[in-house]
């Protein structure tokens, strides 16, 4: 990780960022020098409703998206395990400016579509709309295409959603260490998200969670 780093860093040293939705979003490297250790993070990991809708700053998206599903070594494998290391779940993550799929190999933000769609990643709680941002975790079947050996389609849904109970793990405690809230969800609105945000067929949103300050 100390060797990916410098590179990571050099590779994104031309990283501009903005917040309005002028397309992708490059983002900065992840930030690794916190002051609040695991346990701590850990003890003060809860659930969040009371969000103000106020932006993070790219740096925080951009921890926060590399604790879900970032890449952590030079292989290319990530900060969550994935069986067969077959990563089959995607990070959308829709904010007041957009809807944007986390691109895991250049840690960066490709938008899908612009506008305000938060409150389409629930089925009716309002603090979901105040969030800055809300991800939307979607297993995507067509990454078992590269696999030596293809599970049957059950094991293949079992598997994505165990790697994201520990995406969303780790982003609440990437969370906790800037300070800001969060709240995993499974009340989606997922016929509207699956719409705005273009997403074919076969893909599955599997859970939600919105991250954000809090009052
Ligand atoms: C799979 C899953 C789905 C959840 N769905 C929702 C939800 O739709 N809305 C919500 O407000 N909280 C939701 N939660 C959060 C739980 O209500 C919360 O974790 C639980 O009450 C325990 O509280 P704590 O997280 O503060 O420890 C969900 C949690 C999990 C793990």
């Amino acid at each position: 990780m100390k060797k990916f780093l410098p590179a990571l860093a050099m590779a994104l040293f031309v990283a501009t960022t903005s917040c309005a939705a002028q397309g992708d979003m490059i983002l900065p490297p992840p930030n690794m020098n916190d002051k609040l250790s695991v346990m701590d993070a850990l003890n003060q990991r809860q659930s969040s409703r009371n969000f103000v809708d106020k932006n993070l700053s790219p740096a925080q998206l951009s921890k926060i998206l590399w604790a879900a599903n970032g890449i952590n070594r030079a292989d290319g494998k990530r900060t969550v395990p994935a069986a067969i290391g077959i990563y089959s779940v995607e990070v959308y993550a829709v904010t007041k400016e957009g809807i944007y799929l986390y691109d895991v190999d250049n840690n960066k933000l490709k938008l899908i579509a612009e506008g305000d769609h938060r409150a389409t990643t629930t089925t009716g709680q309002s603090f979901v709309s105040k969030a800055a941002v809300n991800l939307v975790y979607v297993e995507t079947p067509a990454a078992w295409e590269s696999a030596r050996r293809t599970p049957p389609r059950d094991s293949q849904i079992a598997f994505a959603n165990i790697t994201v109970g520990a995406m969303i793990q780790s982003v609440a405690l990437a969370a906790e260490t800037e300070g800001l809230g969060n709240c995993v969800r499974g009340s989606i609105n997922r016929d509207e998200f699956k719409k705005v945000a273009n997403l074919s067929a076969e893909k599955n949103i599997l859970l939600a969670q919105s991250v954000g300050y809090v009052k």
